[in-house]
Order: C-alpha cells, then sequence, then structure tokens
C-alpha cells in the first residue's frame, strides 16, 4: 500500500461529488444501506476509507435525512465507520433541472459526443448554477471546521462550477477537480449558448489543478479554453493556463481500481465454487460464457452489442447452445426518458433474440437486470470466456480494469471498445469499433476461436500492467501532483 496520506499531512481532505457513497433506504426490512453503481463510487470509496476525511455529496436515499445529524453529517460505512458524509439536501425541482437536466440532458451527451440525446434548457443551466453554489457553501462550512489548512477534491461534470464559487468565497483554499468522463473539442462544445460555455469553463478555471482521464480529453479542454476565453494564456507543452492572473494546472490521471481486492474477490473458496456451479449450467463441455457489467447507458454501446450477438447467432447457428451472454445491467438515471426507452429496448431487443434463438434448454441472453454486490460482480467475471465491452464513447471504462482483476485463471479474453480512455491504456485487449457491426460480430468469433495460449499470453500482459496501475497509484499520482503545487504556490506567497 503506498502512503499517500502522508500528502495530506496537517491537512483535512474535503472530496465534493454529486453522488453519494452509501444511500440510506426505507426497505421491507427498515433501514438499508445501499452502494450506488458507477465508476465514481467503486473509485473513491476505498480512496476515502484510507484517507478518513469528509466526503460532501447530494443526500439521495429515501432514509438520509433520518440517519444524518443537523448539519447533514454521517459516519461510514456504518458497521465500521472510517469518514464523514455531509449531506446537502436536493428537493424535486432542484434535482430536474440540475441532476436530471443539466447534467444528465445537457452535459453527459455533449462530453459523449453523443449529440443525439443533447437538450438545452435556460431553467437546467440556472438551477444547475444554484446547486452548485449550494454545494460550494456546504464545503466551505466543512473547511471552517478545521483550523488547519484544506484541499478541496471535486468529482466530474455535475459540478463544474464549484471551484469559481469557492475561489470567491475562500481564496486561498486549494481546489482541484477529476473529470471522470471525456472532455468534448471546440465543435462540440460549442452546441451550449453563447455565453453558456464560457461560463462553464470559467467555472472549471476556478481550480488549481484539472485532471482528465487520457491525454486527449486534455488537449480538447485546452482547446475550447483557448477558442472561447480569449484573455486565458494556454501553454499546451507546460499543460498550464494562465487565466485572472492565475495559473491553473491540467493533466491527465487514468484512473483504476483496487486490483487487490478485486483478486481476491475473485479468489475466494466461496467464489470457485458459485463460479463452477455457473460455469457447470453455462459452459460445460467447451461451451463459452461471454459477460459484462454495465449502467443501462446509451453511451455503453449496449443494443450494438445485443445487435452484434443477434447478428452471430443467425450467421452462426451452430454457436446456438453452445455459446451464451450473461449481462448484469443495473437501471440508472430512469427519470430521463433516454433512458426509460433504452432499458425497454434493451428488455424487448433480448426477448425477442431469446424467443427466435432460444430452445427449451438453452437461452442466448440471460439478462440480470438489477445492482449486484461485489461478491457476484467476481464470480461474472472470473466465470467468463470473454467480456464485451462496446462503449460508443467512455471515459474510462472501469468494467474492462475489473474483468482483469478477476480472471485469476486467465481464460478470457476482453473485446474493448476503442473509445473508451481503457483502450488507450491496456495493453492485451481485443479492440472493436461498436459502430461497425460485421467487424463486431468477426471480433465476437476470433475471440471464441482463440486458442488457451493466446489468451493466457494476453491476459497476462494485462493483468501484469493492471497491478501496476491501481487505484493507490492513481491517488498517489494526483496527490502528489497537487501537494506539489501547493507547496509552490506557498513558497510564491511568502
Ligand atoms: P460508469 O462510471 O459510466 O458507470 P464504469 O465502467 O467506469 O462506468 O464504472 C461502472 C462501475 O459500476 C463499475 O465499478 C461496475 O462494477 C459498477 N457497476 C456497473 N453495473 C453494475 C451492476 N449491474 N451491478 C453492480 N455494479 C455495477
Ligand atoms: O463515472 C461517471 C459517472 O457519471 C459518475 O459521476 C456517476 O456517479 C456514475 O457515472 C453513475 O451515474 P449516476 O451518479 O448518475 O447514477
Amino acid at each position: 500500500m503506498l502512503d499517500f496520506v502522508r500528502y495530506l499531512n496537517d491537512c483535512k481532505f474535503i472530496l465534493v461529488s454529486n453522488r453519494e457513497p452509501y444511500e440510506h433506504m426505507y426497505g421491507s426490512g427498515g433501514i438499508e444501506v445501499r452502494q450506488p453503481a458507477g465508476g465514481l463510487v467503486s473509485a473513491l470509496d476505498p480512496t476515502m476509507q484510507y484517507t478518513h476525511g469528509t466526503w460532501v455529496a447530494w443526500g439521495s436515499g429515501t432514509a438520509d435525512r433520518d440517519v444524518s445529524d443537523e448539519a447533514g453529517r454521517v459516519q461510514v460505512p456504518s458497521e465500521d465507520p472510517q469518514y464523514t458524509v455531509h449531506r446537502v439536501w436536493l428537493d424535486d425541482a432542484d434535482i430536474d433541472g440540475y441532476y436530471h437536466g443539466f447534467a444528465n440532458r445537457a452535459l453527459w451527451p455533449l462530453c459523449h459526443m453523443l449529440i443525439q440525446h443533447f437538450e438545452f434548457r435556460t431553467e437546467y443551466w440556472e438551477r444547475y448554477r444554484a446547486v452548485n453554489l449550494r454545494f460550494a457553501h456546504a464545503v466551505a462550512d466543512e473547511a471552517e471546521r478545521c483550523t488547519g489548512r484544506s484541499m478541496v477534491w471535486i468529482q466530474d461534470y455535475h459540478l463544474a462550477l464549484v471551484s469559481e464559487f469557492l475561489r470567491a468565497m475562500r481564496p486561498n483554499l486549494f481546489v482541484h477537480q477529476f473529470w471522470h468522463i471525456p472532455f468534448p473539442p471546440p465543435d462540440i462544445l460549442q452546441l451550449l449558448p453563447t455565453g453558456t460555455q464560457e461560463s462553464l469553463l470559467r467555472g472549471m478555471l476556478g481550480n488549481d489543478l484539472l485532471e482528465f482521464q487520457i491525454d486527449r480529453y486534455v488537449e480538447n479542454f485546452m482547446d475550447c479554453v483557448e477558442q472561447f476565453l480569449p484573455d486565458a494564456e494556454v501553454d499546451p507543452v507546460r499543460q498550464t493556463i494562465v487565466f485572472r492572473d492565475r495559473v491553473i494546472h491540467v493533466g491527465a490521471f487514468p484512473i483504476s481500481i483496487d486490483v487487490e481486492r478485486f483478486e481476491a474477490l475473485a479468489s475466494s473458496p466461496e467464489t470457485d465454487r458459485r463460479v463452477q456451479t455457473l460455469r457447470e449450467r453455462y459452459a460445460r463441455d467447451g461451451r463459452q460464457l461471454g459477460v459484462c457489467v454495465d449502467r443501462v447507458d446509451y453511451t455503453k454501446g449496449i443494443l450494438e452489442r445485443i445487435r452484434a450477438l443477434e447478428i452471430l447467432w443467425a450467421e452462426s447457428p451452430e454457436l446456438r447452445g453452445r455459446f451464451t451472454f450473461l449481462f448484469v445491467a443495473t437501471p440508472s438515471r430512469s427519470n430521463v426518458p433516454a433512458y426509460q426507452s433504452l432499458e425497454r429496448d434493451v428488455v424487448d431487443r433480448t426477448r425477442e433474440i431469446n424467443e427466435q434463438y432460444g430452445s427449451a434448454d438453452w437461452t442466448p441472453i440471460v439478462l440480470v437486470n438489477e445492482n449486484v454486490d461485489a461478491d457476484l460482480l467476481a464470480v461474472v467475471y472470473r466465470a467468463g470466456d470473454l467480456c464485451i465491452i462496446s462503449s460508443l464513447q467512455d471515459g474510462m471504462n472501469l468494467v474492462a480494469k475489473e474483468f482483469v482483476a478477476c480472471q485469476v485463471d486467465e481464460r478470457g479474453v476482453l473485446l474493448l471498445s476503442r473509445f473508451t480512455g481503457s483502450a488507450e491504456e491496456i495493453e492485451g485487449a481485443y479492440l472493436i469499433n461498436p459502430f461497425n457491426v460485421d467487424g463486431f460480430v468477426s471480433a465476437i468469433r476470433t475471440a471464441l476461436d482463440m486458442t488457451p495460449d493466446e489468451r493466457r499470453r494476453r491476459m497476462r500482459r494485462m493483468r501484469r500492467q493492471l497491478r501496476n496501475s491501481t487505484i493507490f497509484d492513481w491517488l498517489d499520482s494526483i496527490l502528489a501532483r497537487a501537494t506539489a503545487i501547493m507547496a509552490q504556490q506557498q513558497s510564491a506567497a511568502v
């Protein structure tokens, strides 16, 4: 374990995101605790467990208010408290305008360059500004609770304006932000109304350091600043921007997973037993099992994947009964119409394919339409002969890394969309273009025909790489960079 806590020394660590790491929900047996699905929570909960800081986030659980104190604070995880969650309360109009509206109907599709889903309303933007201001107040309140310095770390596209608001409230606070999703080039960002793209970029430049997943997003961001903020000075070589007499640093820091934890989950005796049962059911006598785990989101290329599978079974009848696909999908953002219709399409298309190609003793696509726990994820990943990640655009894609970490038998092939951040990092995956359906189908065929030696060679390479680039390496590199900039600022101030 890297000793990254040393960077925080005498400094209070305040993490800020829209999504909270634990939701308290009223269930049939009383109050239940749930961990929401998504890359942000999976990556940052282990981080916070080691740093013992404070996490400021929207209190979205139905029982959240009842378990928090008057300031909205609660210790988590409840069975072994390691850090504080400070909940920000949002009403229905806030959630509609800020979260479903500007964040998920405007920014999400723009950043993923899927502009057919882009929808801008002035009221969304106004609500987004108001909620970002409320988050900034909650952070300022946390910073005031400590006598020493604080380091504020904002997460993602929901909170693009928080650093600028914070800077106006507490000019000396050190603030940085990690952008989990892609950042688009200027031709795409300019779909926002004139004035809004400038406000968004100015908001982000309230940070001292801005972190993106890969270099391409850093370049896109700098190009956008150059084009829309003429008074900013962009230095693409040093990766800095001078704006309003401040220097803002920008860099690429690819996120990862807690590799040891996934390896341990995948290697436990209980997992052995469950993998055997699963393979006995779907992959005995040389049959093969394909797997995937997703939030149901149009960026993930789910319908493209289902279409490729359908063509495969249509064109290769010999694979019917010999190749089953297990699809673990959790509904996501179900109040946004594009997500509702995708959820329906996924269920309908799966049923059609199962009716057309299935038989009394074989179901082509086994759809598990829910959020599952980490133990079951590890079972699914380890049991797979191949995993298909077909995102149309994806900032990183942690599922790819989780699959690799859990492949302790080195049997599986990773088919990975070239439009994911992971594709630029992982060597050994079989890259696909999900927009090219015939190429996609032939890649699945190649994967199914790949020899055990070739599979092992590729998987070993990926596993070696992954062990050298874990969530803790990611955190270490970000905190090292942030504290170095903090120190430079302090020495320049004396
Ligand atoms: P995103 O951040 O867009 O959701 P990622 O692939 O980066 O995409 O991260 C998704 C995370 O959510 C992974 O850690 C994955 O294990 C988890 N996840 C996705 N779908 C499910 C599901 N059905 N059940 C449990 N966890 C899920
Ligand atoms: O990783 C990208 C991301 O948008 C996170 O910010 C988010 O928590 C996750 O996907 C899941 O989405 P949501 O929080 O909207 O359920």
